[in-house]
């Protein structure tokens, strides 16, 4: 549906040196898809959906748009924004204040290629305003609106022109935390009854897993890795990711062979020696890092760890230091040779803070990257 190659735009600093940018994203966008680009500020998010608007010109790479060159930097071609069907919401809403709700979201219907009028042209706008709940509020000025509402209308806006591709970019970011979550559901339901095909930009990686049917996580202008919420998240490959998304325990090793994706192999650890799961394929010797999510390493009273059913691969023992208990999880910090590793586990677990614990790390889990 959408096809990023190679994209590259760099944009000089103040002095005229070289800056930030995006320096060769490469993806393809399903049609009906949500896809979001992932990443801290300033890692390209923005450069790479202006490129793709047309609101920004690239310097290398190819965009394709529903089987036609939108941009290619090899043979010329830069068709120009108002010529590509796609449309955006951005950070700021920008709804026009002395415009009614119906007004705002008529707008797109009421200039360029797509023009309707008279019932038709309400037909429509009354269509998609009761889509996003605003039907009732259609003759309401509208700065009247909650921030919420406001946000609605300019989906409502860019929906009203059925683009094939919609661009969202940090669409949710003016609103507070719950309204935040209330509208990333709406926003997801209404992508699919839609069935609109959508990138959606954002630095929140809670609302990246939520939403997404793809995620790229980007770094520095690069794409660091592309997946599924789920394997993003149990299946890193790299500390970047890792660590970017949710929360995770961090030791550095090494290794002395080979090792092909998928494969298990013992690694030197500053905590011993760990057998791990590697996730890419890795050569001989480099510095590793190893992840361990807190939600998958086993806790029990040294005593009882048998009893508790913990595998003996990659057991240690440790001092508890901490608890926090969080209702339907209890948060454990523990201290072995030197290390705090965090657990998250079952409320009811029968360790307290001074106590002496046993932790193991299932080989399924203890993953191994090469470090960043
Ligand atoms: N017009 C510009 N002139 C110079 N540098 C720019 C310009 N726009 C962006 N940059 C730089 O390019 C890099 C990427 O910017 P971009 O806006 O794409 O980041 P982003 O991922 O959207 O970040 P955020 O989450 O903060 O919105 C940054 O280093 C930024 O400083
Ligand atoms: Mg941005």
């Amino acid at each position: 549906m959408l096809e990023v190659r190679d994209l590259f735009k760099q944009y000089k600093t103040a002095d005229g040196t070289p800056g930030g940018g995006v320096f060769g994203a490469t993806f393809s966008i399903r049609e009906g898809e949500l896809f979001t680009l992932l990443g801290p500020s300033g890692c390209g998010k923005t450069t790479t959906l202006r490129s793709i608007a047309g609101l920004e010109k690239p310097e290398g790479g190819r965009i394709e748009l529903a089987g036609t060159a939108i941009y290619d930097a090899g043979a010329r071609i830069n068709i120009p924004m108002y010529d590509r069907d796609i449309g955006m919401v951005f950070q700021s809403y920008a709804i026009w204040p002395h415009m009614t709700v119906f007004d705002n979201a008529a707008y797109p219907l009421t200039v360029g290629k797509k023009r309707l009028s008279g019932s038709r042209l309400r037909d429509k706008v009354m269509r998609v305003l009761d889509l996003v709940g605003l039907k009732a509020f259609a003759e309401r000025p509208a700065p009247q609106l909650s921030g919420g509402q406001q946000q609605r209308l300019a989906l409502a806006r860019a929906l009203c022109r059925e683009p094939a591709l919609l661009l969202l970019d940090e669409p949710l970011s003016n609103l507070d935390a719950q309204l935040r979550e209330q509208m990333r559901a709406e926003l997801k339901r209404l992508q699919k009854e839609t069935g609109v095909t959508a990138i959606y930009v954002t630095h929140d990686q809670g609302e990246a897993l939520a939403i997404s049917d793809r995620v790229a996580v980007m770094k520095d202008g690069l794409i660091m890795q592309l997946g599924a919420p789920r394997e993003i998240y149990n299946r890193p490959t790299s500390e970047f990711v890792a660590q970017f998304i949710g929360r995770t325990n961090l030791l550095h090793g090494h290794l002395g062979a080979d090792i092909a994706e998928g494969a298990t192999a013992p690694v030197e650890t500053t905590l011993g020696r760990l057998l791990c799961t590697f996730t890419a394929a890795v050569k001989a010797c480099p510095q590793l890092g190893v992840v361990i999510r807190p939600e998958n390493i086993l806790i029990a009273p040294v005593g009882s760890a048998e009893a508790a059913g913990l595998p003996s691969d990659n057991r240690f023992e440790g001092r508890v230091i901490s608890e926090t208990y969080l209702g339907e999880i209890a948060e454990y910090e523990v201290e072995v040779a030197g290390h705090t590793i965090l657990v998250r586990a079952r409320p009811d677990t029968e360790v307290r803070p001074g106590d002496q614990a046993a932790l193991a790390f299932p080989v399924a889990h203890t993953l191994a990257l090469i470090e960043d």
